[in-house]
């Protein structure tokens, strides 16, 4: 069956609905969408008819390495793909054919806003800001590190801190395995599915020895499987996990899906 979205864009096309795309992604004035070859052209130029606004259509065709880099191709517009995303009282300048800013997590920044007032945190996987701009913005903390190893999404991290008027928060170029520092944090975000679980030692050694906080994402079949390697990590390192949620973000592929662990680690 079409989609609502899919009724509409077959007013703007002479593909019928039930072979356009179900949905699509809005950043800003950039459209990202999921076509075949076959009709990417004709979908790229209605999506621009019925989004006056827009100025470029990508058409999206998966995400590449440890950066999580997009794999995208211009198919309508005229081809600007730097642009600023507004959600949640944040905004967000990247391009989007370099960063990825997952429709699926925009639950997770939502919650994210609602967490850290007046603590240390450390963002491991910073990208652009997407989890720790909204703690800045909307929470009071006392400081936020956040890290970045990719050139392009660090400087999008600094431009987002300086747009949003932010403070108390600083942007570091590197990789969280050597630049993380111990004992420092009260809460620690874990946010790449893919590497998380490869660096939980030293997510596990920034909290302050008294204790904290760990946001710990993974991609996993059950909820049983991240829990489990987050207590084996935190045994290794001598200290006590208390699970305090577990969420399903988002499904990531058939049977596989983005969780994240809440945990008091002690
Ligand atoms: C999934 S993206 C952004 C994650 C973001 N926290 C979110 O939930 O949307 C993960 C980011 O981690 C960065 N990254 C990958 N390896 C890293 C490392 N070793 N140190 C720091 N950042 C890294 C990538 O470049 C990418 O920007």
């Amino acid at each position: 069956m079409s989609s609502r979205g899919a009724q509409i864009l077959s007013n703007f096309c002479s593909i019928p609905p039930e072979r356009l795309p179900r949905g699509w992604q809005i950043l800003g004035d950039v459209i990202i969408v999921r076509v075949s070859e076959e009709h990417k052209k004709e979908v790229g130029e209605a999506l621009l008819r019925m989004y006056p606004r827009a100025k470029t259509v990508l058409r999206y065709l998966g995400l590449k390495g440890d950066m999580r880099e997009p794999i995208v191709e211009v198919i309508a517009g005229s081809g600007e793909t730097e642009t600023i995303v507004r959600e949640n009282g944040c905004l967000y300048m990247l391009d989007a054919s370099k960063i990825m800013f997952s429709k699926g997590n925009v639950e997770e920044r939502r919650r994210m806003s609602r967490v850290g007032e007046d603590e240390e945190i450390v963002d491991m996987f910073a990208g652009v800001g997407h989890l720790s701009i909204p703690i800045a913005v909307h929470s009071r903390p006392k400081r936020i590190l956040a890290i970045e190893i990719n050139p392009v999404a660090y400087e999008y991290l600094k431009r987002n801190i300086e747009l949003n008027g932010i403070r108390c928060m600083t942007a570091v170029l590197g990789d969280c395995s050597e630049v993380t520092p111990e004992g420092e944090f009260d809460r620690v975000i874990m946010g790449h599915i893919h590497l998380a679980r490869r660096f939980l030692s030293k997510g596990i050694r920034a909290l302050k020895n008294e204790g904290g906080i760990l946001h710990f994402h993974d991609l996993a079949k059950e909820p049983s499987e991240p829990v489990e390697i987050l207590r084996r990590a935190c045994n290794k390192e001598r200290r006590e996990a208390k699970i305090l949620e577990v969420r399903r973000v988002k499904s990531y592929a058939p049977r596989r899906y983005h969780y994240v662990v809440d945990a008091e680690i002690r």
